[in-house]
């Protein structure tokens, strides 16, 4: 899998590449869920030292940055976002010095490191939502927050139709009889931001994290936080599903956030190089969606469009064209566009793509997997496919840990152990969010292969242990090696134009495009094998050989140099 043509532009390192004020226009950024990542002590979840102990290996990997999933203290009723003190660390994951070593030792290797900002709502457990339940109705201690009085005769019926994301009214009584509005789980009150004092805080967070040495940025709900709070307060039942198109809905994509992210800008600007950030939005991807993507707002915005789509040749050249004619129309030159295939909130990809296109991911996962069956062989060849297709993209790239392992979703987690607030508010008729959650397996045997010393937090399936990277670094042919190799031909070949040219294809079911430097790729999407236009392949997703001769097989793709 090595390239060794020398007309290849020389591959620029990552300290060059580090070096770079905009670094994250194309950086593969790595994102660690910590309380799964690796135990360093032992009691089950994940930690900073566990992450600190295993930075050589993401150095190895090949990636530019880790955005690190909520580490601070929380009760984690919602897996960390639920948050009581946004300038600390959890004591179960380390301390403030645990954090500093971790970001001093990331930048030795010239890894960024990126940290997750939430600023819809904080835990119940916050102080500042204790000292609003013990104030009246009306108190400045109130005001942080969105407390309303009820309808109905007693003030017995929520304030609104407003409805949590994770199930059920969007809004809970308090014993004074009042209601506070929480879009997610009860445990995440939400902020008003309409209150100065919450916008103070925010920016002072920032600075806060950007002092000690942070590089950028992850924006939790950013198209949540302004709200239309006049009353009455107006109806809303659907969610974020459909949303209009200018900026009017109560509760999302209101056109006043664009506001609060400038004074956000704002503070970035105040360092050197500015810090970076990146909006996460579940809206559907729309033109309004790189509105965030701005370069006098938040640089760049996840484009959750390729994650949305199933394994499908016509969706998928659908998706990469309107992001990119969106990104062109509102980013241009803010270097907004990424690509993402797996997170922590959806099922992974080697799972994903096996589904028959009418089957919700989140509904087979409901399903415990059983509903319907799937190859998993067919999964992860599909898997590695759309990664290679992702990484050969314009723009830059997220991973999700264990993505590079070629890990399944558990869906067979037994729903007592599930943790998901999303299952416990919906009572278990969607399971939710554990099955990419589950901590990563390090070597083939032991108490948690190699997570920790003890049993993990979320049960790890027996079968865990075949994916470990122990055995994944001696086998040539493994989904870590794959993922290495190509990262690291990425970086050789990755070019900062944000189009790509695609090329017609006699065949039926290929995807073909081509980089401005020749670099091209091609993905089989039908059934049966296809030749291989001219070119040199320099990377192929299931491993066969290199040779021109080699047609390309089903659900595979290949990387091809033709400059
Ligand atoms: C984001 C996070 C998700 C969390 C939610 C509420 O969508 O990615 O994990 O549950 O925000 O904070």
């Amino acid at each position: 899998m090595s390239l060794t043509d020398p007309d290849l532009h020389p591959q620029v390192d990552r300290q060059s590449r580090s070096a770079r004020a905009d670094w994250w226009r194309d950086a593969v950024v790595y994102q660690v869920y910590p309380r799964s990542f690796a135990d360093s002590d032992g009691d089950g979840i994940g930690d900073l030292q566990g992450l600190r102990s295993r930075l050589p290996y993401l150095d190895a990997l090949g990636i530019d940055a880790i955005w690190l999933t909520p580490f601070y203290p929380s009760p984690l009723a919602d897996g960390g976002y639920d948050i009581s003190d946004h300038r600390d660390v959890d004591p179960r994951l380390g301390t403030l010095s645990d954090f500093d070593q971790l970001v001093s030792d990331a930048h030795a290797l010239h890894l960024k490191v990126i940290v997750d900002i939430v600023p819809n709502h904080t835990s119940v457990v916050h102080p500042w939502f204790r000292e609003a339940l013990d104030s009246a109705p009306g108190s400045p201690a109130r005001d942080r927050y969105i407390f309303r009085n009820g309808r109905g005769p007693h003030g017995e019926l929520p304030p609104s139709d407003w409805k949590s994301h994770f199930g059920g009214s969007a809004w809970q009584r308090v014993e004074d009889g009042q209601w506070y509005l929480h879009l997610f789980d009860t445990a995440q009150p939400d902020l008003n931001w309409q209150n100065p004092g919450i916008r103070q805080y925010f920016l002072d967070t920032l600075r806060f994290w950007a002092d000690r040495g942070v590089d950028g940025f992850r924006v939790d709900v950013a198209h949540s936080l302004a709200k239309d709070l006049s009353e009455p307060l107006r109806s809303q039942p659907t969610l974020d599903r459909q949303l209009p198109m200018d900026g009017s809905d109560p509760l999302y994509d209101r056109n006043e956030l664009h506001d609060i992210y400038r004074s956000w800008r704002a503070v970035f600007d105040e360092y050197e190089p500015p810090r970076m950030a990146v909006a996460e939005l579940w809206t559907p991807t729309s033109s309004r969606t790189y509105l965030y993507a701005r370069p006098d707002e938040l640089g760049q915005v996840f484009d959750f469009s390729l994650l949305n789509a199933p394994w499908d040749r016509n969706r998928f050249v659908e998706v990469i064209n309107t992001s990119i004619a969106d990104h062109a129309s509102h980013a241009q030159d803010g270097g907004g566009l990424t690509w993402v295939l797996s997170t922590h909130d959806v099922p992974r990809h080697a799972s994903r793509l096996a589904l028959p296109s009418a089957v919700a991911p989140i509904d087979w996962v409901s399903s415990h997997g059983l509903q319907p069956l799937i190859d998993e062989d067919l999964g992860r060849r599909r898997a590695h496919a759309a990664t290679l297709m992702m990484l050969a993209l314009p723009g830059s790239a997220y991973l999700f840990q264990g993505e590079e392992l070629g890990l399944p979703e558990v869906a067979d987690i037994p729903i007592d152990a599930v943790q998901d607030p999303i299952a416990h508010r919906t009572g278990g008729a969607v399971k939710g969010r554990d099955g990419c959650r589950v901590p990563l397996p390090w070597q083939s045997d032991g108490a948690s292969f190699g997570f920790g010393e003890q049993q993990s937090w979320l049960p790890q399936p027996p079968w865990l242990g075949r994916y470990a990277v122990q055995a994944q670094l001696v086998d040539g042919r493994s989904s870590l090696q794959l993922y290495r190799a190509a990262l690291s031909l990425r970086h050789a070949l990755q070019t900062r134009e944000t189009h790509l040219v695609w090329l017609s294809q006699d065949v039926d079911g290929a995807l073909h495009f081509r980089r401005t430097n020749g670099w091209e790729c091609l993905v089989n999407f039908s059934n049966k094998p296809i030749p291989l236009p001219p070119g040199q392949p320099i990377l192929r997703s299931d491993c066969t050989p290199l040779g021109p001769g080699t047609p390309l097989n089903p659900d595979t793709a290949v990387w091809l140099w033709r400059p």
